[in-house]
């Protein structure tokens, strides 16, 4: 067994690092203040291979693997946990078109994608009334005249409104009920059809823009079908196994930022006539946080290890998403106890943290889906 991150991850994690703390931090009180959509930022990771991080290189990709986009995520999340989604979800969407699309969709899409010059790529899956059971969704997608016809709702799409690629999934058997009968398409962001609602106003990762996407009589054509006609609903589980370990990598970034603060506030701050890193319970916090922060670490690069190798990993990466994301809770609520007042108040960060961190828990799966996840491996 090898913990040493070197080669190809360690540049990669050194250039998402150097670039989070030089452009994307300086940014992210301000982007969740405004609610802005973080284009500069996402075009600069695009400039350093970073929305593409695990697509072979013949289509524009950094092909650095799992590894790697974990590593990267960390880093962006821990500056900015609204710029991080984006880049998870754009590299998830181009993952997914690297092992499902055609030649012609790679060649199509992923060097846009890669470059971040017209958009981001969303994930277009969860409903009003199908979120943790997406075999519940009613979109259809029906044939006509060599195309398809697009109609239906789709809820909480990450970056939807700046969105090159979006991956659609619909009913393309309408007497089939459940997880068969679903498809996935490939549509373009800007498709005749394809409205796209205003931004949710969020508790955490403001910046990201949640939207609704009202599909009405959205035209597409014959090769817009991504993978195999009906076996979409697949498709969908393969992209959200790999889109935890981002997730999780995600949740890893916010908590350590939330850790690396506490600490430096428990140095300066005195309470009782000395620091309070002095108290014990203010150190066997910081110490119970280090412990989660770790394991949730671990289990993050896990999961990549073991998807990187092109083993089985949807436990590794449910048991990842779920303990990183638990944790991240956690401890950006110790944060903000560590600060006191100063932690309730916007002056200071570890109340971002702790509302971008909420979020972890319940997108890409909550953590009871996770669970379920786990325990079907265990029993079936
Ligand atoms: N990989 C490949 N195939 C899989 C799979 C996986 N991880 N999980 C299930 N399948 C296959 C099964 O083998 C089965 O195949 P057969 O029909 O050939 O037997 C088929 O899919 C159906 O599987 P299940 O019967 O297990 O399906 P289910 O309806 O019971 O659901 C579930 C399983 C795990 C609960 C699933 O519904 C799930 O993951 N739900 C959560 C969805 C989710 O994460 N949504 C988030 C949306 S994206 C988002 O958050 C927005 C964003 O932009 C960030």
């Amino acid at each position: 067994m090898n913990f040493e991150i070197g080669g190809t991850q360690a540049l990669v994690q050194g250039v998402a690092r150097d670039y989070a703390v030089r452009c994307v931090a300086p940014r992210a009180a301000e982007l969740d203040a405004s609610g802005a959509f973080p284009h500069e930022p996402l075009r600069g990771l695009a400039d350093l291979g970073l929305m593409a991080i695990n697509v072979p290189s013949d289509y524009g990709g950094a092909a650095a693997g799992t590894v790697a986009f974990a590593l990267a995520v960390e880093e962006i999340a821990r500056a900015c946990a609204s710029t991080a989604v984006l880049m998870s979800v754009t590299n998830m969407v181009g993952e997914t078109i690297a092992r499902y699309g055609t030649e012609s969709q790679k060649r199509r899409y992923l060097p846009q994608l890669a470059r971040g010059d017209a958009g981001v790529g969303s994930f277009a899956l969860s409903e009003p009334s199908a979120g943790s059971d997406p075999a519940a969704l009613r979109t259809t997608a029906a044939p006509r005249s060599g195309g398809w016809v697009l109609d239906g709702r789709k809820q909480w799409i990450t970056g939807g409104a700046h969105a090159f690629a979006i991956l659609v999934w619909a009913r393309t058997a309408p007497k089939e009920s459940g997880t068969r009968g679903i498809s996935c398409f490939l549509v373009d962001g800007r498709a005749d059809g394809l409205h796209v609602g205003r931004p949710e106003d969020k508790m955490g990762i403001r910046a990201s823009h949640t939207v609704p996407i009202v599909l009405d009589g959205c035209r597409i054509g014959e090769e817009a079908l991504l993978g195999e006609l009906d076996g979409g609903f697949k498709i969908a589980m393969t992209a959200l196994d790999g889109g935890r370990i981002g997730i999780g990598a995600q949740a890893v970034g916010i908590a350590g930022a939330a850790l690396d603060e506490s600490v430096a506030y428990a140095r300066v701050r005195e309470a009782f006539g000395v620091p309070i890193g002095e108290h014990q319970a203010i150190r066997f916090k910081l110490a119970d946080m280090r412990v989660a922060l770790d394991a949730s670490r671990f289990l993050v690069l896990r999961a990549a290890e073991a998807k990187q190798a092109g083993k089985p990993f949807s436990r590794d990466a449910a048991i990842a998403k779920l303990f990183a994301s638990e944790s991240a809770v956690s401890i950006c609520n110790d944060a903000v106890q560590i600060h006191g007042g100063y932690g309730y108040v916007r002056e200071f960060a570890a109340e971002r943290h702790l509302r971008d961190a909420r979020v972890t828990t319940i997108y890409e799966g909550t953590s009871e889906i996770q669970r379920t996840v786990i325990a079907r491996s265990a029993l079936g």
